[in-house]
């Protein structure tokens, strides 16, 4: 067996870009270390990622593969991202939080097609992809290593890497770099960095690429349906449609009226606040509509404490805690809620804005008999006095015992108006 046989391999998430180019032949000199490079196809801007498997092999890897998952990761995860209508602080449709289990179960799996030892992953030390990452390929085969060389390395700056890209053959980009570092697939696209990181100046105009500025938007509204079965979207303005085409198509729609466009401080796992530009069109209407429909569909009780539980499957996505009991016992809830929610949802989209204008479903809880205060009215009044007189009787008895409650806050805000007239009459 020659040398190169007994080298142990790692396999490398590998994108094709700088970064990652410079870790495929940074693994080989400063590891030792055979490399098998990745690259997930989870629907970023780039159809064809043919070139990067052949750029892999340029640069030295023993195997390369792109793998299309862009039908995977809506079937298995952007489902359940819906159903849970997941919004990290209540803003954030977690694209790249979404994206990561997959792309580690890919890893994971090579490494043992391959009889890998090391996963690698190109993420720097200060964000949540890397917490993502490990955690997961932790989850999935403790046993595997992981190496992360940009929290390794010395090359800090970008000069520094292109140096020791030139100097050992990985081709460097000849267009000067946009200042920007960029995530993107099916689910939106994220942007940090650069003129970004101060959070009071408004971002510049070219780091939106989806969707156009609500104030170019057309004149004219559009008007969107959206078809859920069991909370998954499955059609669109009456058209059947994957669920792949669907977010691509309502990406296009949405963005062309200017819909879409979020800009947040955001709390990462690490601890630092960052400010973070996204371009979410489809994620953020279908999280939208399918949001709107549960109001419809599902009761009030289950309604509220699903609430709770969209919330902490955010937190506990967004963590890196795809794979955890937490996340499994959390979309059982969510599955058993979603048994209800089909129907349609139809908004318009008009300068940047989504409004929902109207819902229907062969599961609808609403009863127009009940809520209508015009003719066939089905409601019985009478029976509101007695509810009332029973639901405020706790209120009764405190107020009976402590007096009034209502008044403790009057007398409060009474008492800080009458602080602030002496400081008047002090001062004049
Ligand atoms: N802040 C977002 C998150 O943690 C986006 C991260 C995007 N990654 C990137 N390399 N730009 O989910």
């Amino acid at each position: 067996m020659t040398q190169k046989h007994n080298k142990e391999k790692v396999v490398l998430a590998y994108s094709g870009g700088l970064d990652t180019s410079v870790m495929v032949k940074w693994l080989q000199i400063e590891k030792g270390l055979d490399v098998v490079a990745i690259c997930g196809n989870v629907g970023q801007d780039a159809d064809d990622l043919a070139w990067v498997q052949k750029k892999a092999y340029d640069m030295g890897a023993i195997y390369s593969r792109s793998i299309d998952m862009r039908a995977e990761y809506a079937q298995t995860v952007l489902t359940k991202a819906i159903a849970a209508n997941a919004l990290y602080q209540g803003a954030y449709p977690l694209l790249s939080a979404l994206s990561r289990p997959l792309i580690a179960s890919k890893l994971v799996d090579v490494a043992h097609e391959t009889g890998a030892t090391y996963v690698a992953h190109g993420c720097t030390g200060k964000g949540n992809d890397q917490v993502r990452f490990e955690t997961c390929i932790h989850a999935l085969d403790p046993s595997l290593k992981i190496l992360a060389p940009a929290r390794e390395w010395d090359l800090l700056t970008r000069e520094q890497e292109m140096a020791w890209a030139r100097k050992h053959g990985v081709p460097v980009p000849t267009t000067a770099a946009k200042p920007y570092s960029i995530d993107d697939n099916l689910f939106g696209r994220a942007i940090e960095c650069g003129a970004l990181e101060d959070p009071w100046s408004e971002p510049p105009a070219d780091i939106w690429t989806m969707t156009v500025a609500p104030e170019d938007a057309p004149d004219a509204p559009e008007e969107i349906v959206v078809g859920f079965e069991k909370g998954v979207p499955v059609s669109l303005n009456g058209r059947k449609m994957s669920l792949v085409s669907l977010i691509a198509a309502l990406n296009d729609i949405c963005g062309a009226h200017g819909y879409g466009r979020i800009d947040m401080v955001e709390d990462r796992v690490v601890g630092i606040k960052s400010r973070e530009c996204y371009e979410c069109p489809a994620s953020l209407a279908l999280i939208t509509l399918h949001h709107d429909l549960e109001t419809l569909c599902l009761d009030a009780r289950t309604l509220q404490f699903k609430h709770k539980v969209d919330r902490l499957w955010a937190t506990t996505v967004y963590e890196g805690l795809w794979f955890s009991p937490i996340r499994e016992a959390l979309d059982a809830f969510c599955a058993t809620t979603q048994q209800v929610v089909s129907g349609e949802v139809k908004a318009k989209l008009y300068k940047g804005s989504l409004t929902v204008t109207g819902r229907r479903s062969p599961c609808s809880l609403y009863d127009q008999n009940l809520a209508t205060y015009g003719d066939g009215d089905s409601f019985d009044r009478e029976a509101s006095k007695g509810f009332i007189d029973l639901h405020s009787l706790p209120s009764k008895t405190w107020s009976r015992v402590q007096g009034p409650a209502s008044r403790a806050l009057a007398s409060e805000a009474d008492e800080t108006d009458d602080a602030g007239d002496d400081l008047v009459i002090l001062s004049a």
